[in-house]
């Protein structure tokens, strides 16, 4: 895992920014996990300004609300396309969100995860984390292999995504996510975390246990993670100094990017092929 600890989240979002771009020049046709939330979004307008060519990217968001309309303007795919995909020229037929009015969940989920593999994988997994650790709608105690299902939101969830639904009343109950297993096939996950709020569960997924009552420390299982955070969000990381000198002294040799990496095995996350790389 790279911790990589920046004094503001421009400066985090730079360094997501760039790793992100370069991806998409190295590999035209990658596969993108993409993120909601007011985390990822400095770093979509990052991207927007770069007027990178998305024509041949495919991308894959890792959840959306169960009930809500997708022109509801707290949805994500209402999100994905005002935040990101209308500013690219992307085709809409290879943009992928879980479909949060199927009539038949269980089947739109085993479907999502199909078309994941029929697009070769996920190249890159952009991940925002919960005041609790969740990553996607994973809520804490969600199993570590877990694959793309309907979850129940947590309280604490609900309370938070409170702010942009205009009172707690409002936040739907479920969520359709990717699960933590599919996640960690992803080749590369990239997890951005800003702010003071972040810095318990941060510190938990990078330092604590593998548990899953932090569902973000599965990622310790992950041979290539990066984690971009402000000062604040890193505040309660125990290793902190040795996290900014082991950045701050990276070696050019040394700045292999996973992207670049042959991918792991599809069933078995956290083993790599020969002639990959970690960090
Ligand atoms: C929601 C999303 C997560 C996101 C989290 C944090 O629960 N499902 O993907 O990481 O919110 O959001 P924010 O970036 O607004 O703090």
């Amino acid at each position: 895992m790279e911790i990589i600890i920046q004094p503001t989240p421009a400066g985090a979002t730079r360094i997501a920014a760039k790793i992100m771009a370069d991806l998409i020049s190295a590999k035209p046709a990658a596969v993108l996990g993409l993120a909601t939330g007011s985390t990822p979004e400095r770093l979509y307008r990052a991207l927007i300004a770069q007027k990178l060519d998305w024509s041949r990217l495919t991308c894959f968001n890792l959840d959306e609300y169960v009930g809500i309309l997708p022109e509801h303007l707290q949805s994500y795919h209402h999100f994905m396309w005002e935040k990101l995909f209308r500013h690219t020229n992307i085709s809409l037929g290879n943009v992928h969100i879980p479909d949060g009015l199927a009539s038949d969940i269980p089947a739109t989920c085993e479907s999502y995860e199909r078309k994941i593999v029929a697009a070769g994988g996920i190249d890159l997994q952009l991940l925002g984390i919960g005041t609790d650790g969740h990553i996607g709608f994973n809520e804490q105690t969600s199993s570590l292999a877990s694959r793309t299902r309907i979850k129940t939101l947590a309280p604490q969830t609900r309370k938070d995504n409170a702010r942009f639904f205009g009172g707690e009343e409002k936040v739907p109950h479920h969520a359709i996510t990717m699960g933590i297993g599919t996640i960690l096939e992803a080749r590369h996950c990239l997890l951005l975390a800003f702010g003071d709020k972040k810095a318990r569960a941060i510190a938990g997924a990078i330092e604590g246990p593998i548990t899953a009552m932090n569902p973000a420390s599965a990622l310790q299982l992950h041979p290539a993670v990066t984690v971009c955070l402000d000062s604040a969000a890193a505040a309660e990381l125990k290793l902190q100094e040795y996290y900014r000198r082991a950045y701050g002294q990276k070696s050019d040799w040394q700045k292999i990017r996973p992207a670049a990496c042959r991918s792991p095995s599809p069933k078995q996350p956290g083993k790599l092929a020969a002639g990959s790389c970690q960090i």
